[in-house]
């Protein structure tokens, strides 16, 4: 049996994640802040048992630490670094930043992504084709920038997108590919009521993807359809 874990798993794009991998047969590790009232998680997780809800609020480095502990010695075939937040509020552009909104906003989408790597490298190292899939966004790309603003969100992702470059060189050696993930624009209590697909569409677009990865693509910054993105 296949194992996945995944981090924001209670709503969006997580959620959903964790119920196509379920239905897919996988064994999956759904990691959210707040399990007792992660009622939707809760009720898929009783109808799939192959789902395990595990307690991760991905900005407490020890709670990574601890999680990963449990996976020594087992393989973890994918890990998907989903938990996000967007950081920017009305009113908090340029020119009011809100940077302590900004700091939170790199911890929970940059610095989790990595934290999650260093900690899950010897359980993905196991897997045949150990895979670490980050979920970014074309909002971080400078090439398709043309329009301005979400200074904290367009940063963050755009940070992310170059950790996970480097990270797919750094972690090569131990056999893990990297994957970067454009969702599109999904409705979502992120994407809101306008997104363009839904989650369903999204989620198994990336499972293709990942299903068909090879190593030779990692560090690929692709859409879930299999698009590359501008950097
Ligand atoms: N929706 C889109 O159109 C879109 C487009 C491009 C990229 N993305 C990216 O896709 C990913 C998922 O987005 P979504 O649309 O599903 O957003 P969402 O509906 O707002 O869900 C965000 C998830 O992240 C979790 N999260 C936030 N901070 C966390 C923390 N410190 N520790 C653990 N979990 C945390 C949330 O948990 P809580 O319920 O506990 O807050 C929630 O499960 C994000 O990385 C987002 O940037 C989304």
């Amino acid at each position: 049996m296949k194992t996945v874990l995944v981090t924001g798993a209670n709503r969006g794009l997580g959620l959903e994640f964790c119920l196509q991998y379920a239905q897919a047969g996988w064994q999956v590790f759904a990691a959210c802040r707040d399990p007792q009232n992660a009622q939707d998680l809760n009720r898929i997780a009783e109808q799939y048992k192959s789902i395990q809800v595990v307690t991760l609020d991905v900005r407490q480095h020890d709670q990574i630490d601890s999680l990963a502990l449990k996976f020594m010695g087992k393989p973890l075939d994918l890990l998907i670094s989903n938990a996000g937040v967007y950081g920017d509020s009305v009113g908090h552009g340029f020119g009011a930043i809100n940077y302590s909104d900004w700091r939170d906003t790199l911890e929970v989408n940059v610095m989790s992504a990595i934290k999650l790597a260093e900690s899950f490298k010897e359980p993905l190292a196991k897997s045949e084709q150990g895979l670490f899939v980050a979920i970014s966004s074309l909002m971080g790309s400078v090439a398709d920038n043309g329009s301005g603003g979400s200074i904290l969100y367009r940063s963050s992702k755009a940070a992310l997108n170059a950790a996970m470059k480097s990270l797919s060189f750094d972690i090569k050696p131990a056999g893990i590919g990297v994957l970067i993930f454009h969702p599109g624009w999904v409705r979502t209590d992120m994407g809101g009521p306008n997104g363009l697909c839904d989650a369903s569409e999204s989620i198994a677009g990336m499972r293709q993807q990942i299903e068909k990865f090879e190593m030779q693509q990692s560090g690929q910054f692709i859409k879930y359809d299999g698009t590359k993105m501008p950097w």
